[in-house]
């Protein structure tokens, strides 16, 4: 018998996700000694000293099951953003409480909606539970609310709008979900992914919580894994009102977060400090690469996130193979479908310079 034909359709469809080069197989590969990479839009400023600290104090624990409701770490959730507990409910990163409200809602006959280019949880979910993923083509690289929630019928379940929007960095502003929302059947659950939040510098940002707290059908993301450095450990949160939190955590896995990861990410939340020093870090970051881009006549999209989405004038593959033999990693805007575009995360001042410097001969050579 050949026991593939045991496995799922819908699972057999999936292509595997593709994460880029790993830094270890590009050193081995290119004789490399260090890798500058802005790939995968993690903090180069590194983990908060405090959760470093509290990992370290906590490691001889690890024999015992973590905390299964993550209670130390709601509570300083919830402290900080002034949300009732029942309203927070928290993940093995953020793609796990993508996947828990997959688990939640979605029957094969539903739909979820998303922008494309999507981030790659999204189509993901829907082909894990069988369902139809309805793709809503970006209007001038951001969403396009107005096809969304025309996209949006009374079988949507789910709809994911990252904001900012990963590859490009545009946000919706305030009055835009307002509108959107109204637009929406209640019975469609609107994602707001703000995995990259703490970037932001737009004072017309959403204020989501808010429609957390009038008890609207959405679920707001955020997440551990950029702004305060511990993507290794994976540990993200959620908020919704508690008839949703109460179904997330239905499907969820008992003893899903780890224990160093809800120590790490409590003395995180305490380290103001360190997200403020890592949000100045790419605002400076952003300017500098903003001016070197015109310098060099590269378009760009101006970012509301810690990664920049950029035309590089060759095909991004070949802009790729030049930049990781040189030593720094992008991401490709292939996978996005727009060929001549990479999105680069802003690191350190020294990894922008050197990465200008590198596409500057890359681009010299091509
Ligand atoms: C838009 C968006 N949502 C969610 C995530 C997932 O973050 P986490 O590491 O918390 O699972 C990412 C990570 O790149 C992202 O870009």
């Amino acid at each position: 018998m050949d026991l593939s034909d045991l496995i799922r359709e819908p699972i057999k469809r999936i292509v595997p996700y593709s994460p880029g080069k790993d830094s270890e197989e590009a050193k081995r590969e290119y004789g490399l000694e260090e890798i500058v990479k802005l790939a995968s839009n993690e903090n180069p400023l590194g983990p908060s000293p405090r959760a470093v600290e509290a990992m370290c104090a906590a490691a001889s624990d690890v024999h015992l099951y973590p905390d299964p409701t993550w209670r130390e770490l709601v509570l300083a959730l919830s402290a900080k953003f002034d949300m009732p507990a029942e309203t927070i409910v928290v993940g093995r990163g953020s793609d796990e409480i993508i996947h828990m409200a997959g688990l939640a809602l979605l029957t094969p006959d539903s739909e979820v909606v998303f922008s494309d280019p999507p981030f790659a949880l999204y189509p993901l979910t829907a082909a894990h539970l069988g369902c139809t993923a309805v793709a809503v083509p970006h209007k001038d690289l951001a969403h396009d609310l107005e096809r969304i929630a025309a996209a949006c019928t009374d079988k949507t379940r789910l709809v994911f709008l990252s904001n900012p929007y990963n590859p490009t960095g545009t946000i919706f502003k305030q009055g835009e979900v307002d509108a959107f929302l109204a637009g929406v059947p209640e019975t469609a659950v609107v994602v707001l992914d703000e995995a990259y939040y703490e970037y932001v510098d737009n004072p017309e940002f959403p204020r989501s919580l808010e429609y957390v707290r009038q008890g609207r059908s959405v679920i707001v993301l955020r997440t551990f894994s950029k702004i305060y450095g511990l993507a290794g450990l994976r540990v993200g949160y959620g908020f919704a009102p508690p008839a949703l939190t109460r179904g997330l955590k239905q499907a969820c896995e008992p003893f899903n977060v780890s224990t160093l990861a809800q120590v790490a990410a409590v003395a995180s939340l305490a380290d103001d400090e360190q997200v403020r020093r890592s949000a100045q870090m790419v605002w400076d970051g952003k300017a500098y690469l903003y001016q070197e881009f015109e310098r060099l006549g590269l378009e760009y999209i101006p970012t509301q996130s810690n990664f920049i989405f950029m035309d590089v004038g060759i095909h991004s593959r070949d802009c790729f193979e030049g930049l990781i033999r040189r030593g720094v990693t992008v991401r490709t805007g292939d996978i996005f479908g727009l060929p001549t575009w990479i999105r680069v995360t802003v690191g350190t001042p020294e990894q922008n310079q050197t990465f200008v410097a590198k596409l500057e001969e890359v681009l010299g050579v091509c």
